[in-house]
């Protein structure tokens, strides 16, 4: 199964079980310096998280995205838009069209990342500036989830490995790379209150099968109790944002 069509499943519930994506698409188009009348690209645009935000500074957007059901509540919730189901890896996009194309939370789930950015490079007029979202790698102290979800999780489902951004910028022909830090920590009351929110936001890209449903719940609370005694439950979904310009070759 492509990672798109696990996000086309939850397409109405992406933004509700995953509150941290409005605040990181508004982090990111104040990062990329819009100004009114730019030709925007958000590729990878999901409902919006970083299209709304475009949108008010005045920019002209075309949003692409593999999920129809994505796009689809996209389309209704900004008509203004253009959008189009596409490849980020092949762009149906004439050379040089764009002034600003923005990414957010889309480079780290792709199968090459290095085609994404090299066809990005391609649409973007010389000068014209790329800025991407990517989640920062799971802290060590929550490896035993992302051991749960190997052994347990749906098994048509591939974690990706990290990315290097900056590498694959220089590669693709950008110029220097500039990045933010963008800190969103959450502090959770207790363990079934950490399990109903990081259940609903699992659900959207590592649907759990039913049949192993039971076992990873006793297993995650016992693991999160322990961490509740110890005074930590707290979910770091820290995002780091880069930003470079298109050289002219
Ligand atoms: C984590 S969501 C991010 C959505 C939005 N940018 C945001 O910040 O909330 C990743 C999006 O990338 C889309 N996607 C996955 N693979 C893609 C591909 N090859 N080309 C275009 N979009 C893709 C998914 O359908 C999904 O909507």
């Amino acid at each position: 199964m492509k990672d798109w069509e696990w996000f086309d499943r939850d397409a109405d519930s992406y933004e509700e079980n995953l509150p941290v994506v409005e605040g990181l698409g508004r982090a990111l188009a104040d990062f990329a310096g819009l100004a009114p009348g730019l030709r925007l690209l958000d590729v990878g645009s999901g409902t919006g998280a970083v299209a709304r935000p475009a949108l008010t500074k005045g920019c002209r957007i075309t949003a692409i995205d593999m999920a129809p059901n994505m796009l689809r509540k996209l389309q209704t919730d900004l008509p203004e838009i253009t959008v189009r189901r596409m490849d980020v890896t092949r762009l149906g996009l004439p050379d040089g069209s764009f002034d600003v194309v923005l990414a957010g939370w889309v480079l780290d789930i792709l199968d090459d990342p290095a085609a994404a950015v090299t066809e990005i490079h391609r649409v973007l007029a010389p000068g014209g500036t790329f800025a991407a979202s990517v989640k920062c790698p799971l802290e060590q102290r929550w490896y035993w989830f992302r051991d749960m979800v190997d052994e347990l999780g749906p098994r048509e489902y591939t974690p990706r490995p990290p990315i290097d951004v900056p590498a694959l910028l220089a590669e693709a022909g950008f110029g220097a790379v500039e990045r933010r830090l963008v800190e969103h920590p959450r502090r959770f009351g207790d363990p079934e209150a950490l399990w109903n929110r990081l259940m609903s936001a699992l659900s959207a890209s590592n649907r759990l099968p039913a049949e192993r449903a039971t076992e990873f719940r006793e297993r995650f609370l016992a693991h999160a109790r322990r961490m509740h005694a110890d005074g930590d439950l707290v979910v770091h979904q820290d995002s780091e944002l880069f930003r470079a310009k298109a050289t002219t070759t």
